[in-house]
């Protein structure tokens, strides 16, 4: 039997209906902030991701799939998005668009040549979002508070949000002679791995999993003391942004991010979940303005940040959170004999053309077996079809949970299914559970008052309670 490879998943199941769910409130919060999506390739050549020997540093210094094409080309499998967005953001001249600043978002797969362990996969799905054009330190708080407000959005809260700041390039390099003056002693206590970084990127030492607990790293210099005096007006600037927004941060020295590109804001979001294991950290990003121009751009100041879906979808299954996701659906039609079914085939289509969420039997089961499989599928509605009323226009329709049967005209169906659909949601709301929720106390953990502007677009005073779903239920 051919087995998936290692590092990879099968996504599937109730698995895949909570990842659509994540996805959709992703794209719908990302639509209100004004990012617009963006699809660059998986692959790209390796130059983008990995300097050439004796060339400045790598611009990811992760362990990537690599491979020579039958062109002869040196390909990489992304792993990450940032640099394909900006190779992508050079190349389409977007720097030149009336719109300024960029604000794109993506999502989708990436691949890193990890050893394979419970958090880190070797392929993975990140969504991300990226400002480029603005050094506006509102911008830093934009992107930090949309990270968090999407976690919201999903229920989650045991996050904890750690930000840092490396300064501007002269801190950052003051930073990086400090560090190796300070490791250089004590290079032989540290792995292997820690003590190939500290020529090549000591600030990797600082992030460096086996060395974790020693008092060596403990007590390494601080980026925060070497930052000039505009880097530490501009690290207040993003705090004093964060705060207008009302999201709860630490500033977490410890902070330096893996990948090579960044400089002043840096910044993680931890799950604080129980069980979670130690690839606790959802999502980071930072500030990265040099890096339009290493890639042979114009100067251009950007901000992003990534977040891995998987570890996400966990925390939110160990936080056991509500989910608005439709697992009933409208109608099971049945039948018996073969003109009931070509019946059936028609009808489903007409009502799924209409917006129901229909199914029917595709495996000529008894009728018992098929109101089994009604059951299972957790149908609102079921309807036998019966040639009798089918000549004489008819269909009986019988409501799943009350069992309350009615033969009405095929030529009302339709109506018929959306008025009991819509006046009965309450009734046939198995989809969302409120429990836990307070009348007034919408999703993303706000009260709200009165009305309320649904993310369905609708203003509503009723279910507030679903307001921040994405697929919202409301009786209007
Ligand atoms: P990163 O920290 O390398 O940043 O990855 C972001 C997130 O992707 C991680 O916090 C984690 O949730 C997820 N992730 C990374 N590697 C794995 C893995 N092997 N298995 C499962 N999940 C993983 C970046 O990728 C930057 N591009 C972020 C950014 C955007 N900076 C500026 N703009």
């Amino acid at each position: 039997m051919i087995q998936k490879q290692k590092g990879c998943n099968d996504i599937y199941g109730r698995e895949a209906k909570i990842w659509k769910y994540v996805e959709s409130i992703i794209d719908a919060t990302m639509e209100k902030y004004n990012y617009n999506y963006i699809r660059t390739p998986l692959f790209e050549a390796s130059e983008l991701f990995h300097r050439g020997i004796g060339e400045s540093t790598d611009i990811v210094t992760k362990e990537t799939y690599d491979f020579v094409d039958r062109g002869g080309r040196n390909i990489t499998l992304r792993p990450e998005g940032t640099a394909g967005v900006v190779r992508s953001y050079i190349e389409n001249k977007m720097y030149g668009d009336a719109n300024q600043p960029v604000k794109v978002y993506y999502n989708g797969t990436m691949y890193r040549y990890e050893r394979p362990q419970s958090g880190r996969d070797r392929e993975l799905t990140q969504f991300g979002m990226e400002i480029l054009g603005s050094d506006d330190p509102m911008s830093d708080a934009e992107i930090i508070s949309l990270a968090v407000n999407i976690y919201k959005m999903l229920g989650l809260k045991e996050i904890k949000v750690n930000i840092n700041s490396l300064g501007d390039k002269e801190s950052r390099d003051n930073y990086r002679k400090a560090l190796i003056d300070y490791f250089k002693p004590h290079i032989k206590d540290l792995c292997e791995d820690c003590q190939t970084r500290l020529e090549k990127n000591p600030l990797r030492i600082l992030d460096c999993k086996v060395d974790a607990d020693s008092d060596i790293l403990k007590n390494a210099p601080k980026t925060l003391e070497y930052l000039n005096e505009a880097s530490r007006d501009r690290f207040e600037k993003v705090q004093d942004y964060l705060d207008i927004l009302e999201i709860k941060y630490e500033i977490n020295p410890n902070i330096v991010r893996g990948l090579d590109y960044y400089n002043h804001t840096v910044f993680e979001i931890e799950a604080k979940i129980d069980g979670f294991g130690s690839n606790n950290v959802l999502g980071g990003g930072g500030r990265y303005n040099g890096l339009v121009s290493q890639l042979d751009g114009p100067e251009t100041p950007c901000i992003g940040f990534a977040c891995g879906i998987g570890r996400l979808v966990k925390a939110m299954e160990l936080e056991k959170v509500k989910l608005s996701i439709i697992e009933n659906i409208d109608l099971f039609l049945m039948y018996v004999n073969e003109e009931e079914k070509k019946y059936a085939v028609y009808l489903a289509q007409e009502l799924r053309m209409a917006g129901f969420i229909v199914d029917t039997e595709y495996l000529s089961r008894s009728l018992k077996a098929q109101f089994k499989q009604a059951d299972r599928l957790g149908a609102k509605f079921t309807a036998v079809l019966n040639s009798d009323d089918l000549n004489n226009n008819e269909i009986k329709i019988k409501n799943n949970k009350t069992k309350e049967e009615e033969i009405i005209s095929l030529d009302v169906l339709i109506y018929y299914l959306d008025e009991k659909l819509n006046t009965d949601a309450e009734e046939f709301d198995y989809s969302f559970s409120n429990e836990g929720v307070e009348e007034d106390e919408c999703k993303c953990g706000h009260h709200h008052e009165e009305e309320h502007i649904c993310n369905c677009g609708h203003n509503h005073n009723e279910n507030k309670k679903h307001c921040c779903g994405g697929n919202c239920h409301h009786n209007e």
